[in-house]
């Protein structure tokens, strides 16, 4: 696992978004695997500024969305179709058909249709070849996706109830907390190590025990993203606040 400390948001986003490109100019028919919240925001920004300045070219692109909310159609503004819409899609050439956010008009009492559905996207993503990097945020209380803690770490695409933290650091997207949704659809945590790599952002105070816990503390389900330290090719990318309370720390780049 590589752990980049950098100074500030700003250039967290620009390495992640050259890492980024440097996957898609190489491999023009990559598959990534993508993160909403607001973390990935300012990669998403860089990215968009590549492809109007330098031509980074996303038309044989495949993306594939960790999560949905569950009750939001895709038009809602807090659902994470439109906002991957609003902070990407429509501003780059990715081609209609190659993009893949999971559905949220589900019914959480409909058992063979979740499965259905939560099998079917697994299989695009098979079919797709797999995910060739996997864009992570990570929650104050550790979870990656919506795999909040407790998750299987071995779990796959599937339905998971929001804890009422999850909900509360939600809640400043909505109207109230009653709007938050109780249930969202998420890839699992066994989906995400399937990922050919994984690029994990964190940014401010907030995420310094999270991130503490994933690169040092013990492997756990109750801190889904500890999982990264049995990824092969994992790159955790986190400004000097996330990083603060990491204890091996070195000059520049931490290992
Ligand atoms: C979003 C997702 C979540 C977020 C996490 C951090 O698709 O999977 O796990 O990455 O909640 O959110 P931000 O970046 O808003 O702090």
């Amino acid at each position: 696992m590589l752990v980049i400390v950098t100074e500030n948001y700003d250039e967290l986003s620009k390495i992640a978004a050259k890492k980024v490109a440097e996957l898609v100019r190489k491999k023009p028919t990559a598959v990534l695997g993508l993160a909403t919240g607001s973390s990935p925001i300012g990669l998403y920004k860089e990215l968009i500024r590549m492809h109007k300045n330098e031509g980074l070219d996303f038309s044989k692109v495949t993306t594939f969305n960790l999560d949905e909310y569950i009750g939001l159609t895709p038009d809602h503004p807090e659902s994470y179709n439109y906002f991957m819409r609003k902070n990407l899609f429509d501003e780059l050439n990715v081609d209609e058909r190659f993009i893949n956010v999971p559905q949220g008009m589900l019914d959480v009492k409909n058992i063979p249709a979740i499965e259905e559905f939560c099998t079917w996207y697994e299989d695009e993503i098979k079919k797709a070849g797999g995910i060739d990097l996997q864009v992570l945020g990570i929650g104050v209380n550790g979870h990656i996706a919506f795999n909040e803690p407790g998750s299987s770490l071995g779990s796959r695409t599937r339905v998971k109830t929001l804890t009422e933290e999850t909900r509360k650091a939600n809640v400043r997207f909505f109207n109230s907390e009653e709007e938050v949704p109780k249930y969202a659809v998420s890839m699992g945590v066994g989906t995400i190590m399937e990922a050919k790599e994984l690029l994990l952002l964190a940014n401010g105070k907030g995420k310094a025990k999270a991130i503490k816990a994933t690169v040092e503390g013990p492997i756990t389900a109750m801190v889904p993203a500890t999982i990264v330290q049995m990824h092969s090719k994992a790159t955790l990318i986190v400004d000097k606040e996330a990083a603060s309370e990491l204890t091996r720390k070195y000059e520049g780049w931490i290992v």
